[in-house]
């Protein structure tokens, strides 16, 4: 290796060490938790979940009890199956919200896993080659929401978009659901905003809202992952959780 490779791969390092520095605050994962255990407890509902890995960590197991718990949600879109969707099933039977829910998923073993789980569907949908503001991307294909629906609560944390580099664009894909699906009041969560390639798909949700006109609110919600929260209407409440 060369000295100016040597060069290149310590500052590519220290830029990465000060990227995650700023979008995520680890020590706050454990603050997090026991205000999720907290609220599980209250609403008589067992600890089933496996905060680690890919899955979803403990910020955003509490950020979506407590939008559950505070917020009306009443139409459901998930994209990427897991905790995330074993929790909403549970909250939505607990609470007796008859939220309508739907979870897209592209890898049929893992979408039959969590359908077991919960009680709402989970839609498989193959990934297929999309360009999505000029960048080509695979993304979920066919129709993997209701076209007639109107969202009000929107979580995207699939399809997978992390290992190598052609993927981190992947997630971009959900704007298509701006276009004519996301309900007046709303809560949108974009997870792992802290990783690049989510960031791209922030500013252009950002966009696109500011575009039609939408007087929405946005926050950062930062643990071991971090969560970018837009917000509207009746739901506004969610970027001061
Ligand atoms: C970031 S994960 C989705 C996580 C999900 N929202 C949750 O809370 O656990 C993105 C994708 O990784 C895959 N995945 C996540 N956990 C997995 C597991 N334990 N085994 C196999 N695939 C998994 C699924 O295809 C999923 O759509």
């Amino acid at each position: 290796m060369s000295l100016w490779q040597k060069v290149d791969e310590r500052f590519r390092i220290a830029n990465s060490l000060m990227w995650a520095a700023d979008s995520t605050r680890p020590a706050m994962e454990i603050v997090y938790r026991e205000l999720f255990l907290r609220d599980l407890s209250r609403l008589g509902l067992e600890d089933l979940y496996y905060p680690v890995g890919s899955a979803a960590n403990h910020s955003l197991l509490y950020l979506i009890a407590r939008c559950f718990t505070e917020l009306p949600v009443s139409r459901v879109l998930e994209m990427g199956a897991g905790q995330s969707s074993i929790l909403m099933s549970q909250l939505n039977d607990r609470l007796k919200k008859e939220a309508v829910l739907t979870t897209v998923e592209h890898d049929p073993q893992w979408a039959a896993r969590i359908q077991g789980q919960v009680k709402h569907r989970v839609q498989t949908a193959a990934l297929v080659p999309k360009t999505i503001a000029g960048h080509s991307i695979s993304h979920y294909g066919g129709e993997y929401f209701d076209s007639s629906a109107l969202y009000d609560f929107v979580l995207v944390d699939g399809p997978p978009a992390h290992g190598s580099k052609d993927m981190a664009l992947n997630r971009i894909g959900a704007v298509e659901l701006l276009e004519k699906n996301l309900a007046e009041s709303f809560v949108l969560i974009v997870d792992d905003a802290e990783r690049r390639g989510e960031d791209v798909l922030v500013e252009l949700i950002r966009r696109k809202l500011r575009k039609d006109g939408r007087d929405f609110r946005e926050t950062a919600i930062m643990a071991a992952k971090q969560q970018h929260v837009f917000a509207a209407g009746h739901c506004s409440g969610a970027v001061f959780f």
